[in-house]
């Protein structure tokens, strides 16, 4: 499995762990920034990693930045983007089953990082339920 990654300053710390925690469960791990805490401007990021999902390069993306909900709507302006934000686990495994969401989006300054893990680990291993949700997400595309 590929993943990408991505934040913005408020999400750097967060993306670091994430970082070492995936690759330590031997998941290929492709970091598209920030680099540092210095301030940056969350679209950059959202565009690259959702671009890297749709032309397959990772299975799913991964992200932070403050609230989650700037660098979430950046994401879902791209087509066959499906970029949820959880901030507990039942949201996340919500998003696989029934959303069938290939980007996880985190609300950096409202979790730790025992919730970021708890989350991203339950996001990883839910499968999309299909069936009726099927339905519903081809939906979802206005263009
Ligand atoms: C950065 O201060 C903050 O605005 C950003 O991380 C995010 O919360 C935006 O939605």
């Amino acid at each position: 499995m590929k993943i990408g990654i991505a934040c913005d300053h408020a999400g750097f710390t967060h993306k670091e762990n994430l970082k070492n925690y995936l690759k330590e469960k031997g998941i290929e791990v492709n970091d598209l920034g920030c680099y540092t805490e210095e301030s940056v401007d969350y679209p950059d990021f959202a565009h690259e990693l959702a671009k890297s999902v749709q032309i397959k390069k990772n299975d799913f993306g991964i992200q932070f930045c403050g609230t989650g909900n700037g660098i979430n709507m950046s994401s879902n302006k791209h087509e066959g983007i499906r970029s949820a934000l959880c901030w507990n686990t039942h949201i996340a495994e919500q998003s696989r089953l029934h959303n069938n969401a290939n980007i996880l989006t985190m609300p950096a300054r409202h979790l730790n990082w025992n919730e970021v893990k708890e989350i991203v680990d339950v996001f990883l291993i839910t499968k999309f339920e299909g069936g009726r949700h099927e339905r519903r997400v081809k939906k979802i595309n206005i263009s």
